[in-house]
């Protein structure tokens, strides 16, 4: 998933009316975002129920990646206490829940993806108190605090590995993956296994039991002198699986997870969820020929990824997290090959694992992303009619993959590409999850080197610094991020044009329209709750569809997906609704803002355009 682009440079044109869009602009200011959050309880209530209309179906999820959103303490890393000092602009926003990338302690091997005590802050970013702060204020702001839940892994440096590596006997020995090695002469060991050829405790030549490979280079297995064994890691060597297979483990990470619900946080975000199990048998997986981006032995993940274990502890987490009151949220970090796997992770009809497995097959398509309507309209298409009703998580952007707005746009209209994707992310019935940055077109900017000094074993530097770069909030120092010129990563060198400060001014960039349309969300029936029928659908150019409700008007959208003009003429004859008369909504272009049928609507390249039916 990891990329690099060379950095493009940022092309903003600017279009539309700006009368409209600063009258929608004021109505997101005076609207509140959703009814105040029910009071949080401190302690565990039994049997609390869902609701049949839970927030998350609706909300606008926001991830935050705390070393780069606000410094508070001119130590040039973002910190909680920053985070708490933007929840008035989240709030404006329209923003309902954010979910913030690991803020515990750790080593930072991984960007704090290696964490080294669940029950914690790291000290980098504040203290308990600051997070207690930053959920209460939150709730004043109508934000809510999702966490990254990392249950796959711990950090090495986790008292729980150093003790499990410290002795075969000790208690925790068995928490994580161990394995003796094989006899390095066993029939069909590879010569890549035998680089890792070990001396085992009898004294004879031991290799990994299998050719699994880390996702992040390397073997996946990693000998450790003192217990004259292998311990197993998908990811970096720093970061040991845990063995799910031990109860103690499920226990101790569902207390974890008590530990914060009981603070407030309205949920997780589960990291890396599809790889807790691994294969008892251990069996080798399939071999694919060749050698994969790290210059490792291509190998499937059939055996390490995905089992269909990890279901029932998912079932054992929705129970212990549905226990509490207020729709707390389970989100998935899902990368599935079909809507059909992605189903299973809801539950299926049973509707009894996560709330919310995220979608990736909408907004990643590996490495040929591609604005293609006829590929979104069936993504989209199928995650909302083949999940069993269950509500769709779609997401086009993250911390670990190129900008989307560097992976669709095509360096000369990104601006409006970038509005393309808020529309579709921001239109459909699905729950819409965003990255900061996002709203201002931030770009991806890859780095040569990091600015602060890294921890040994840090790679140098992370092939996915480039799309963490610091917040950019002004044209000021640092972009207004810190008041330190040495912060943890460059500012990106747009800063000047590409900030909050600058867009909020400009009713027509991209923060602006990011503001229209998630206020849209929230103040439209239809986009809110509206049904979806897709339109015009042999359109290989344009996607459109119509959303329907009992409660106003329907509201058609249609975005021109290509560089040429494109004119559409949208039936609504089978969506049930009777008017043919149009009134725009939003739309990024002036030629869009009196359109008055739906017959011959010329869309301009790349342009976005919502309008009711009445
Ligand atoms: C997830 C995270 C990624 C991290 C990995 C290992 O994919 O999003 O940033 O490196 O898990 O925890
Ligand atoms: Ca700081």
């Amino acid at each position: 998933m990891m990329s690099i682009l060379p950095h493009s440079s940022p092309c903003r044109r600017f279009c539309g009316s700006a009368a409209l869009s600063a009258v929608l602009l004021a109505a997101s200011f005076g609207a509140l975002n959703t009814p105040l959050l029910a009071p949080i309880a401190h302690a565990q209530t039994a049997a609390a129920t869902s609701s049949a209309d839970p927030w998350w179906k609706h909300a606008v999820i926001y991830e935050i990646y705390p070393r780069s959103y606000q410094d508070s303490n001119g130590d040039g890393i973002g910190d909680l206490n920053g985070i708490t000092s933007r929840l008035g602009y989240l709030q404006h926003l329209g923003i309902d829940a954010i979910w913030i990338a690991p803020m515990y302690p750790s080593p930072q091997v991984d960007t704090g993806y290696d964490i080294s005590n669940y029950e914690a802050v790291d000290p980098t970013y504040g203290t308990l108190a600051d997070m207690q702060r930053l959920i209460t204020e939150g709730q004043q702001h109508h934000v809510r605090v999702i966490l990254d839940m990392v249950l796959n892994h711990t950090s090495d440096k986790d008292p729980w590995f150093v003790e499990a590596a410290s002795s075969r006997t000790d208690p925790k020995h068995d928490w994580y993956c161990w394995n003796d090695g094989i006899p390095a002469n066993s029939p069909g060991v590879t010569d890549y296994q035998k680089k890792n050829e070990q001396t085992g405790l009898d004294g004879k030549k031991v290799v990994p039991p299998n050719n699994w490979v880390s996702g992040f280079g390397g073997s996946a297995w990693q000998w450790v002198p003192a217990v004259h064994q292998f311990y197993y890691h998908e990811f970096f060597k720093q970061q040991p699986d845990l063995n799910w297979r031990n109860p103690a483990v499920e226990k101790a990470m569902f207390d974890s997870m008590r530990f914060w619900l009981d603070k407030g946080v309205a949920g997780f975000r589960l990291d890396a969820i599809p790889n807790l199990f691994e294969d008892p048998q251990l069996r080798n997986n399939p071999v694919l020929g060749g050698v994969n981006r790290n210059g490792d032995p291509k190998v499937g993940d059939k055996y390490t990824n995905n089992l269909p274990e990890v279901h029932d502890v998912i079932r054992r987490m929705r129970a212990m997290v549905a226990s509490y009151p207020g729709d707390r949220v389970l989100i998935g970090e899902t990368y599935l090959p079909s809507t059909s796997e992605l189903d299973v992770w809801y539950g299926g009809a049973a509707h009894n694992e996560l709330q919310l497995p995220m979608d990736m097959l909408v907004g990643f398509h590996g490495d040929h992303d591609k604005l293609d309507a006829t590929t979104f309209r069936k993504h989209i298409e199928e995650v909302e009619t083949q999940v069993h009703g269950s509500q769709p998580l779609i997401v086009f952007d993250n911390h670990d993959n190129k900008r989307a707005i560097d992976r669709y746009g095509d360096g000369v209209h990104d601006d409006l590409i970038n509005k393309l994707l808020a529309t579709v992310l921001f239109t459909t019935k699905d729950t819409a999850l965003m990255y900061y940055g996002e709203e201002l077109g931030m770009h991806t900017t890859p780095q040569p080197k990091r600015s602060m000094d890294v921890p040994p074993g840090v790679p140098k530097p992370d092939g996915r610094d480039g799309e963490r770069t610091p917040m950019q909030w002004t044209a000021g120092p640092q972009a207004g991020f810190s008041t330190n010129p040495h912060t943890w990563l460059p500012v990106a060198p747009d800063f000047k044009s590409v900030n909050v400060a600058t867009e909020s001014k400009d009713p027509n960039s991209e923060l602006s329209w990011f503001e229209q349309i998630i206020a849209l969300r929230r103040d439209n029936a239809a986009i809110r709750n509206g049904n979806v029928t897709m339109l015009d659908t042999s359109n290989p150019s344009v996607l459109s569809y119509v959303r329907t409700t009992d409660s106003g008007p329907a509201v058609v959208v249609a975005t021109n997906f290509t560089a040429t003009p494109q004119t559409v003429t949208l039936n609504l004859a089978g969506s049930g609704v009777n008017g043919s008369t149009v009134k725009t909504l939003a739309a990024d272009d002036p030629s869009l803002k009196s359109i008055s049928t739906l017959k011959n609507v010329t869309l301009p390249p790349y342009t976005s355009w919502v309008a009711s039916v009445q």
